[in-house]
This record gives structure tokens, sequence and C-alpha cells, in this order.
């Protein structure tokens, strides 16, 4: 099963997620945003934080680049390392879930099979987000360079260009930022989350 290892009894504690979660006054989710390198997703991801925080909200962000220099750090970027580095993010985000707080992550996860886990290990908090700006669009945006030494080479297992982006196909919710300004983008995200906050 998901939550036993061999002779480990998994204890319930008298603080329990309900009450951590009455004392918070709102219902846990987990925003799970997935896209392309370049796609928004952090940017995205990161002033949704910050609408729901100014409404109240209590909140904490995973983010691929912070998360892989901690957590994380020991995993690269074949398969099983994206494999496991998504594990471990669901079952943080769970975590955070069990405290009570709107968990949002902002990581690839490219492979259809790991957000399927994810959303089994997180449960009906799984709120998916697909990022769905076009690959031309974040290799014309190119931030971090990446596109460019990946074309040339210099990075193997680069997702887009020799590695897999499985997009999703049931999101709850996606967006095209190449359409829309980041204040509108976060407009219509919101929006829509506050539709599974009751
Ligand atoms: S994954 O696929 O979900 O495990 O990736 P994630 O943890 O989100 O990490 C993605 C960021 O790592 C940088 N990076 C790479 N991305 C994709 N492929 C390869 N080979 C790679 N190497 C380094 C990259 O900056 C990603 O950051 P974002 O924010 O997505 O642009």
């Amino acid at each position: 099963s998901l939550r036993r290892s061999t002779n480990v009894v998994w204890q319930e504690t008298d603080v329990t997620r309900v009450i951590r979660c009455q004392q918070k006054g709102q219902q846990p989710l987990t925003l799970w945003f997935t896209g392309l390198s370049g796609s928004g997703k952090s940017t995205l991801a990161n002033e949704v934080e910050k609408r729901l925080v100014s409404l109240g909200h209590h909140t904490m962000l995973l983010d691929g680049d912070n998360v892989r220099h901690g957590l994380n750090k020991n995993l690269g970027f074949k398969e099983s390392d994206r494999v496991e580095n998504i594990r471990r993010i669901a079952e943080v985000a769970k975590l955070m879930n069990d405290g009570g707080l709107i968990t949002l992550t902002s990581f690839i996860s490219p492979y259809e099979s790991d957000r399927y886990n994810a959303r089994r290990i997180i449960g009906e908090e799984y709120i998916e987000i697909f990022v769905s700006t076009p690959l031309e669009v974040c290799e014309e945006r190119d931030v971090k360079g990446l596109y460019k030494k990946a074309r040339a080479g210099e990075i193997p297992n680069f997702t887009g260009i020799t590695s897999p982006y499985e997009a999703p196909e049931n999101p709850e919710i996606e967006i095209d930022t190449s359409k829309y300004s980041l204040e509108e983008a976060t407009d219509l995200v919101v929006k829509q989350i506050m539709k599974y906050l009751d």
C-alpha cells in the first residue's frame, strides 16, 4: 500500500488533519503546475501564491530549482531520477496538505504516469494546472539559456529537445502564458482555483 513499509505501522495523531485545517480556516489543496522549462510555471505559481496569501490563505510553494538544491539534491534528470523527484514532491505536498496548507508545486513533471501517481498519493486535493506554453515560445524566451545549450548537445536529456514531455490530457486547469499578461493569467487561474475552495 502507499503508506506502509515492512514493520512500520501508521501512527494516528491526536491533532488530526481536520483540526489543523479548521484552525487555518481553509480547505487544503495541492496546485500541481506542470509544463516545459521556460513555460512560465514558476512565475505563475509565485503570482498565484501571492494572490492566495493576500486573500488570507496559508500556503507553501515547492519549486523545482529550489527543491533540487536541498531535499532532492542527489537526483539528476535521467528518467528514474525524475520519477523519484516527483514521488518525493508528491509525498511532501501531501504532508503539507495534512498540515492544512495550500501547496503549490512547480516541476516539469513530464511523465503522465508520475502525475497519475502524484494524484493517487495526494488524493482529491490534487489540482493539475497545465502551463501549455508551446515549445517554440519557451525556446524563444530561453530565460536561462538552457535550450541553446541543449541544442548544442551540452545538456543531455533536456525536456522538449532530447527528453519527452507528455502533455496532460485532462488537467483541471490549462493556461498558455504566451496568450496573456502575467496579471491576466493569474486572474484566470485564481478564478478557477476558487471553485475548489469552499
Ligand atoms: S522534473 O522533470 O520535473 O524532474 O524537473 P524539475 O525538477 O522541474 O527541474 C527542472 C529544472 O531543472 C533545470 N534543468 C533541466 N530541465 C529539464 N531537463 C534537463 N535535462 C535539465 N537540466 C537542468 C531547468 O532549469 C528546469 O527549470 P525550469 O524552472 O523548469 O525552467
